[in-house]
C-alpha cells in the first residue's frame, strides 16, 4: 500500500493554507486518509530549523547556508513523517516542498539548479511529488496579503525583483514537467480555483 503525495506550491499569500484545507475535505469525502503537513517544518526539529530560516536578523545568511538547512529539514521530515504516512497508505499532503528549493534558494538567491538537484538525489533517492499544484498570482497580489498577516518574516521582507524570480522559476519548472506540475490560477474567485484543484484530484485519483 502507497498513498500519493501531493505538494501545494506558490510565492507568498496566494492562498496555499485556505486551498490545502478544501483538499484535505475533498479527499476525506472521499474515504482518503491524509496527512497534512508542510515545509520547512512538519516535525519537532525541522520546526526549530524553519524558526532559524525565518528569523529576521543582522548575520547575512549565505545561501549555500539557508539551502543546507532547508534540506537538513527535509530529510528529517521525510524520514520522520512523510515516508511512514505513505506507506501506511496515507495520502501527504504538503504545503511546499523541493520545488520551492529550486524556486526561492536558485531562482531568488542564484544558488545553481545542479547544485540543488544534488541535494534532491542525495535526501530523496527517488522519492517526487505524484502531484504538485502550482497556485499562481503575481506577487503584488500575494505579497499585499502577507502583509495583511502582520510582521513579515526573512524570505516576506525581501524585494519584489527577489519574488518576480521565484514566480519565474516556478512556472518554468511548471512548463518542463506538465504531467506532474499543474498550474492553477491563484488571481481567480475562490470558488473558480477549487474547482479547477477538484478536477485535477479526481484525474490523480483516477491515475
Ligand atoms: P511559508 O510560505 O510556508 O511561510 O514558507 C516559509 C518560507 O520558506 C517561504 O518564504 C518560502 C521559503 N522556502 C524556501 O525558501 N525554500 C524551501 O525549500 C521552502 C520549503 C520554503
Amino acid at each position: 500500500m502507497f498513498g500519493k503525495f501531493i505538494t501545494i506550491e506558490g510565492g507568498e499569500g496566494v492562498g496555499k493554507s485556505t486551498n490545502i484545507a478544501f483538499i484535505q475535505s475533498q479527499l476525506e469525502s472521499k474515504g482518503i486518509q491524509c496527512l497534512i503537513t508542510r515545509e520547512p517544518g512538519g516535525t519537532p526539529l525541522a520546526e526549530e530549523i524553519r524558526e532559524i530560516l525565518i528569523k529576521n536578523r543582522d548575520e547575512i545568511v549565505v545561501s549555500e547556508t539557508e539551502l543546507l538547512l532547508m534540506f537538513a529539514a527535509r530529510a528529517q521530515h521525510l524520514h520522520q513523517k512523510i515516508m511512514p504516512a505513505l506507506s501506511e497508505g496515507k495520502w501527504v499532503i504538503s504545503d511546499r516542498f523541493t520545488d520551492a528549493t529550486y524556486a526561492y534558494q536558485s531562482g531568488g538567491r542564484g544558488v545553481s539548479a545542479s547544485n540543488v538537484g544534488l541535494l534532491e538525489n542525495f535526501v530523496q533517492g527517488d522519492l517526487r511529488p505524484d502531484l504538485t499544484l502550482l497556485l499562481d498570482a503575481p506577487p503584488e497580489v500575494g505579497m499585499a496579503r502577507a502583509r495583511g498577516r502582520g510582521q513579515l518574516d526573512r524570505f516576506e521582507e525581501e524585494k519584489s525583483a527577489f519574488f518576480d524570480r521565484v514566480r519565474r522559476n516556478y512556472l518554468s519548472r511548471a512548463a518542463a514537467e506538465p504531467k506532474r506540475f499543474k498550474v492553477v490560477d491563484a488571481t481567480q474567485i475562490l470558488s473558480a480555483v477549487q474547482r479547477d484543484i477538484a478536477e485535477l484530484l479526481r484525474e490523480l485519483q483516477a491515475s
